[in-house]
């Protein structure tokens, strides 16, 4: 510890909790003072606390958000001599987009890099779900990144432990402190990561509803608003788009069956509530890597691909060049299978009006598809696959779901039927895609 840093970092707090901005240096030195272990956690805490209470202005979220990328790795794709984007989601409860779009804009000739995540709670990782084909490597370095992206034209990877080093302790303290909901924080987090990574431009899915990070739409679209211009102000070609997760995205919940579902798409499956939000995210990001680009030049492309498997083809060649044996893409054995599987019918018939994701995705994690602790052991076939979305018509005993798990692991019936509730008249239609930003 160190007496000066903990006189500024006193002093900073005080500034925040008063309505006195810092200066950009100052942050900076905030944060390095924390990395470098000059200022202990509470001090960080506090300042954390008081921003989460308080917010920040663009320029102070601008700031945190360089401050967290100061002294860390970062990638850099001037030498591919190609547009590289990437893609976040703030995640969700079957939220298969990222399996689908990377491929499919690949495949349409743009290069995607994308670093990912585990499963955090209830909401799936993209790493987890990728975890579940065999042989695929999802811990890259640098040099791999960049010869992926040369060779295939794009690359998922898990995060490197050298990004972000602010981001990755001051993270690791708004977990035990009650401070990650705070929009300036989330988007300072996020956006750092983005940079770090490299690539020219990001697209950013931001969830609103009840399975979402951020479950008020206004509060959502302000998020989504700050990550574009704190995004933008970085330098970065961006996008956002709301989209709702009062309901599990498509059928499939749970890791190898997401995995299938988002190649079932990329074959040309349309799947309700999925199929389009792919296309449009797809569609998006073509437009941001080529401004000359209609949208009607941009739908036409991807619905070519679509139509033409290319997007599958592409996730293939992907796959294998990362180190999945091609055995493991291909039905019936190559993804994990469950042992089980139970249905859960309906007791009466009506109207879907609401599948809830959280109880889906907590059902997802009691059969194994996700994790209590942190480390935890996953069953890659394990999950629950809907039958129907809110607005189909079911009669009783139709099945409303079916639940994957092993042998001697008690599926979760009634949690998932609970999670339906259906109703006498049709509910007005639920689209996924509610704002473009
Ligand atoms: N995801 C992140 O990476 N950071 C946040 O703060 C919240 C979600
Ligand atoms: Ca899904």
């Amino acid at each position: 510890m160190n007496a000066d840093a903990s006189a500024r970092a006193i002093d900073a707090v005080v500034r925040t909790r008063t309505g006195t901005a810092l200066a950009a240096n100052e942050i900076e030195r905030l944060v390095a003072d924390f990395v470098a272990g000059r200022i202990p956690d509470y001090q960080m805490s506090a300042w954390l606390a008081t921003v989460a209470c308080r917010g920040l202005s663009r320029a102070e979220t601008v700031a945190l958000t360089r401050a967290y990328v100061t002294g860390g790795e970062t990638l850099d794709f001037a030498a591919s001599g190609r547009v590289v984007l990437d893609k976040h989601s703030t995640g969700g409860v079957g939220d298969t987009v990222s399996l689908v779009v990377v491929p499919l804009v690949a495949a349409c000739g743009v290069a995607v890099a994308k670093m990912s995540g585990r499963g955090l709670g209830l909401t799936g990782g993209t790493i987890d779900k990728l975890e579940s084909i065999r042989g695929l490597r999802l811990e890259l370095d640098a040099d791999d990144v960049y010869r992926m992206v040369d060779q295939v034209g794009m690359v998922i990877t898990g995060q490197s432990a050298g990004l972000t080093p602010g981001d990755k302790v001051t993270y690791a303290l708004r977990d035990v402190t009650g401070t990650v909901d705070s929009l300036p924080l989330i988007a300072a987090s996020i956006v750092s990561k983005k940079i770090a990574v490299g690539a020219h431009g990001v697209l950013f899915d931001v969830k609103t509803g009840a399975g979402a990070l951020i479950p008020d739409r206004d509060r959502a679209v302000e998020l989504a608003r700050l990550m574009v211009e704190v995004a933008t102000g970085a330098g970065l070609r961006c996008r956002a788009v709301l989209t709702d997760m009062s309901q599990p995205l498509g059928y499939a919940v749970g890791n190898a069956l997401e995995v299938r579902e988002a190649l079932d798409v990329l074959r040309g499956r349309e799947v309700p509530g999925l199929t389009d939000i792919c296309r449009t995210i797809a569609e998006l990001m073509l437009r941001s890597a080529d401004p000359d680009l209609t949208p009607a030049d941009a739908e036409r492309k991807v619905s070519g691909i679509l139509a033409g498997g290319e997007g599958y083809e592409q996730f293939v060649r992907w796959a294998v060049a990362q180190g999945a044996e091609p055995a493991a893409l291909e039905e019936p054995d190559g993804l994990p299978t469950a042992e089980c599987r139970t249905q859960v019918v309906a007791d009466r018939g009506g109207y879907v009006r609401e599948v809830d994701p959280r109880a889906i995705g907590t059902a997802a994690m009691n059969v194994g598809a996700g994790r209590f602790v942190k480390g935890g052991s996953l069953d890659y076939s394990a999950g629950v696959v809907l039958r129907h979305r809110v607005g189909d018509q079911v009669a009783a005993g139709e099945p409303l779901a079916v639940i994957h798990h092993r042998h001697g692991v008690q599926p979760p019936i009634d949690l998932v039927k609970d999670a339906f509730q259906l109703s006498e008249s049709a509910p007005p239609s639920r689209p996924v895609l509610l704002q473009v930003i």
